[in-house]
């Protein structure tokens, strides 16, 4: 199953994309403590941090996702196809 813990490689992210688009029907309406307070606490649901525990810019770039190391750069090459509407 795809949770912040299982599945996102970064810690940050999870702040940035808490930052940038939630509460979803009030984005960037949480100050940057609240995102820090709700980022530890997401984290702390999923395993990866004590409960009550506290972040700043240091301490969460510093947390090890479990999945980390699982994403694998995309080997294929990158191909541009000419558009065609007809006799494709
Ligand atoms: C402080 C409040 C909130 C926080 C911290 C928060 C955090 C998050 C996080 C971390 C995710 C990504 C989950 C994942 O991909 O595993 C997420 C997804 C989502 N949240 Fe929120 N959320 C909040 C409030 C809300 C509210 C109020 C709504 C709806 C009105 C909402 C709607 C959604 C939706 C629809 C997604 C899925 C987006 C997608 O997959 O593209 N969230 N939220």
């Amino acid at each position: 199953m795809k949770t912040v813990g299982s599945y996102w490689p970064y810690a940050p992210t999870l702040f940035d994309y808490i930052r940038r688009a939630m509460p979803q029907n009030a984005p960037q309406s949480l100050s940057k403590q609240d995102v820090y307070a709700v980022s530890a606490y997401i984290l702390y649901l999923n395993g990866l941090l004590p409960a009550g525990a506290t972040l700043d810019a240091k301490s969460l770039s510093a947390i090890e996702m479990p999945n980390r190391n699982m994403f694998v750069g995309d080997s294929r090459p990158d191909v541009t196809n000419p558009a065609c509407i007809t006799d494709c």
